[in-house]
């Protein structure tokens, strides 16, 4: 193993519970649910076994309504070492919220990797009830879109696409954040933030976790997700034996959804839907790019225009920022306000792929590999300089690097740490 694999690993081993992996030890000290599908993609190469034991881990702590939630708590980690946690809930070891479904395309590349027909077997109709859930439970809006009930559920909490939609949700007091123990307050959601985000969680826990409230929104990035999935379920069920048109077709419905509704010819980009104004958000977030995942998006050239154009200057700068380079709010450090976070690089360089733009794929890939490791694979990095955010040893940043050295796309030299902060 090379140098730069070597160092991927020892974070995915560090990180390891024994049947799960952490997205980090000391910030994220559980386990999250898109954090795992993305860890998947890498531990694939190193351990199949353990990354079907990641997933399998994950979707034993499923809800019988067929919900995964996004944070499974490890039992044995003391209750002060996150806030959230379990007393918070009243969910058993699990949250009530979901996180965007990149599992069935995590399932399907864990199988290729390694070929085991039982896994898949048994996985395949949990995914099913999970999509199924997004699919009844939580089309708010009417529009064949699954919508989102709170921030953490985007996976991109304190994007500036939700700053209108949260200004009217009063502020939770009378808790302590545990992340600022672990991360600089400028790389983290403001207190504001977070005091709306404890009181959306509590109001959704306090209804049972059916009732949208103050915050409901769709997201193209996550309904592109959903789409995905599904065309990796139809693969799946192809693998199966099973039929997989169906599967077909309802990727084909969320894809005609999102360019229906949430596509702005005007703006040559997607932007998420306030659906309890009915109006668009017209922010330009990371979340807005990932529809080009889907290989059959009519409107793929002008989301590419808008892609490498100046607000994201996609191959010119460090990843792809998670916010508007040209908006005045953009904080090159601050968590989803700006910083470039690998595992969307790692998702628009796929649909860089499926788009036939090969030469900027692999310029990404080389970057993404390049800034994982000078910074000891951080959390996020700065679009502009590349330098590190966040937390360290991030295991999405770790595995998602394994995959891009693993796909043969990039240079496999040992790059040369970034110098501690300070020196
Ligand atoms: N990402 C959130 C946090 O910061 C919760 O999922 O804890």
């Amino acid at each position: 193993m090379n140098v730069t694999r070597e160092r991927a690993a020892a974070v995915l081993a560090g990180n390891w519970l024994g049947a799960s992996t952490v997205p980090s030890r000391g910030l994220y000290p559980h386990q999250w649910s898109w954090d795992s599908a993305f860890i998947a993609f890498g531990l694939r190469h190193l351990s199949p076994g353990r990354a079907r034991r990641e997933l399998r881990t994950l979707f034993a702590a499923q809800w019988p309504d067929g919900r995964v939630p996004h944070i499974v708590f490890d039992p044995a980690t003391p209750p002060e070492a996150y806030f959230p946690g379990p007393s918070f809930w009243h969910a058993g070891r699990t949250s009530g919220l979901v996180q965007p479904p990149v599992h069935a395309r995590a399932a399907l590349a864990v199988h290729k990797a390694d070929p085991d027909r039982e896994f898949l077997a048994t996985l395949y109709p949990k995914l099913v009830a999970w999509h199924d859930y997004l699919r009844t439970c939580r089309d708010a809006g009417g529009r064949g879109l699954v919508a989102i009930v709170h921030p953490w559920e985007s996976g991109m909490d304190n994007s500036p696409a939700w700053d209108e939609a949260l200004a009217h949700v009063p502020l939770a007091t009378g808790f302590v954040r545990r992340d600022l123990q672990h991360g600089e307050a400028g790389d983290r959601p403001s207190d504001d933030d977070y005091g709306r985000y404890v009181r959306l969680a509590a109001a959704y826990r306090d209804s049972g976790y059916t009732a949208a409230g103050d915050f409901v929104v769709e997201d193209p990035g996550f309904n592109a997700l959903l789409a995905d999935a599904e065309l990796a379920m139809a693969e799946i069920a192809e693998e199966l034996g099973l039929p997989a048109a169906g599967h077909r077709e309802a990727a084909a419905r969320v894809e005609k959804a999102l360019e229906e509704t949430l596509w702005d010819s005007a703006a040559g980009f997607f932007f998420a839907r306030d659906v309890r104004t009915g109006s668009l958000i017209r922010e330009h977030t990371c979340a807005g790019l990932l529809p080009l995942v889907l290989p059959d998006l009519a409107v793929a050239p002008a989301l590419l225009a808008t892609a490498t154009g100046p607000r994201f200057r996609l191959g010119r700068v460090h990843g792809v920022p998670s916010y508007d380079l040209t908006a005045p709010g953009f904080d090159a450090g601050r968590y989803w306000r700006g910083p470039s976070w690998s595992n969307v690089g790692w998702l628009v360089r796929q649909g860089l792929l499926r788009h036939g733009e090969h030469a900027l794929a692999a310029s990404l890939g080389e970057d993404l590999v390049e800034t994982a490791v000078r910074t000891g694979f951080a959390e996020y990095a700065d679009p502009l300089t590349g330098a590190g955010h966040g937390t360290r040893s991030f295991s999405w940043t770790a595995a998602l690097t394994l995959d891009l050295l693993s796909e043969g796309n990039c240079d496999n030299r040992g790059f040369a740490p970034e110098p501690p902060s300070g020196s």
